[in-house]
């Protein structure tokens, strides 16, 4: 007998007994999924509003990824960096065309590609900037996420992913988001980067000022600092735009990408940026065994040859605005506040209605499958193959859902 056939409960028994408690998943169990929909061991289906936190951008099982995947899959799979593969070339070219820029650095996870980058700045900064040996520093945003590992958690401003994880990686300044003149006024000489996600995704979906995002590009220019662009949730057409950094017409020096570069099926992430920044990494000073195997390089370039028609952009774009009007709609029914762009919005539900996992429990019973973030904090980001009418269903039953925990 399959874990599977025992039923929900004695799955998430197992997990709960086996797996490592860091998550608190909704008690649903999947099974299968096609497009937007998920479907439970019990054969309930779900309309998925979260894909994978956008990993899942081009819906699950996308045709011509999974016959890609299928296809490599039968030819072969790794050989590491120690040998070359015939499909590295190709994937790196790809992306590196989709970006504007020169050179890719293919990892694995998000956490990874920052990680990476991290490294590649410091480097930069001795190696192009002559900043001291050991004097760098880079600029972040508070409330930022950018991933769990040491350093990454040494700069966020989440206790939960700090409290006990000491002692911490020197060489971060966290400043406001949103504000330029508080980033302005924390460079300094060994300033090597600004590292900012666009859109604050896991914050709750916080769009910063129009004026925000150019300002710090330009700062950056001014100083010879890297703007380091983490687009590991907010990229990969799920604003409406190929990079929610296009929405204001910034080009960051370095993109970092994951999370749906994978198409669903792999762990894929990059650091893209020009030979200037990424030709300072030499043979031995940073590498990754499984970062550019030839299954996620096949996968990779599919999702690049997807994007590169505009078909997700544009749907995200139009849907979007049909999404955040719906979600508009319900603000004095139960909602506080809703933020976003494209097919990616964060809800403030009033507290006075419960937790946000109360509330994505309640959607859950009504086959509506959302995260809560923060507080009382909804993000909606469903797989951008979804439909309109998808939507209509999924902000009805929310709305059900409000109306049932204001009773
Ligand atoms: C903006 C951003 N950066 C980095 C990460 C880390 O990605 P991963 O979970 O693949 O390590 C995430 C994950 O949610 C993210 O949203």
């Amino acid at each position: 007998m399959t874990i599977l056939d025992t039923g929900a409960d004695s799955a998430i028994a197992l997990v709960e007994r086996h797996a490592a408690h860091n998550y608190s998943p909704l008690p649903v169990v999947a099974a299968s999924a096609e497009g937007a929909w998920i479907t439970d061991v019990d054969g309930r289906r779900y309309l998925d509003c979260l894909a994978a936190y956008s990993a899942v951008n081009f819906g699950h099982r996308h045709p011509e990824i999974t016959a890609t995947a299928h296809a490599q899959l039968d030819t072969l799979t790794l050989v590491s960096r120690a040998f070359h593969a015939d499909n590295l070339g190709p994937f790196c070219a790809a992306l590196a065309r989709l970006c504007g820029k020169d050179m890719v650095l293919p990892m694995n996870s998000g956490a990874e590609a920052v990680e990476s980058a991290l490294k590649v700045a410091r480097k930069w900064g001795a190696d192009v900037k002559g900043v001291p040996s050991g004097q760098a520093n880079i600029i972040v945003a508070d409330n930022n996420f950018h991933g769990r590992t040491i350093s990454i958690v040494s700069f966020s401003s989440d206790p939960a992913a700090r409290d006990g994880f000491g002692p911490f990686t020197p060489g971060f300044r966290s400043v406001p988001f949103g504000h330029a003149a508080a980033l302005a006024r924390a460079i300094d000489d060994n300033t090597v980067a600004v590292l900012l996600e666009p859109i604050q995704g896991e914050a709750g979906i916080v769009v910063p000022p129009d004026t925000y995002l150019p300002t710090v590009r330009a700062l950056c220019t001014e100083h010879n600092v890297l703007l380091i662009a983490d687009e590991i949730q907010s990229g990969l057409a799920r604003t409406g735009y190929t990079f929610a950094c296009d929405r204001w017409g910034v080009v960051p020096d370095v993109y970092l990408l994951g999370k749906a570069l994978g198409g669903g099926v792999v762990p894929l992430s990059a650091v893209v940026a020009d030979r200037d920044i990424l030709g300072v990494l030499h043979p031995g000073e940073h590498g990754s065994t499984f970062g550019g195997n030839p299954l996620a390089a096949a996968i990779g370039t599919t999702v690049v040859d997807l994007l590169e028609r505009g078909e997700f952009q544009a749907r995200s774009a139009e849907l979007g605005e049909h999404l955040h009007r719906r979600l508009r709609g319900l603000i004095g029914e139960g909602v506080v506040a809703v933020r976003g762009l494209g097919l990616w919005a964060g809800v403030d539900v009033d507290p006075a209605l419960g937790t946000g996992k109360d509330i994505s429990l309640r959607l859950a019973r009504r086959g509506v499958l959302v995260k809560d973030t923060h507080g009382s904090t909804l993000r909606f980001a469903p797989p951008l193959v979804v439909t309109e009418q998808e939507i209509d269903w999924a902000i009805d039953q929310f709305a059900a859902a409000l109306r049932e925990a204001c009773a």
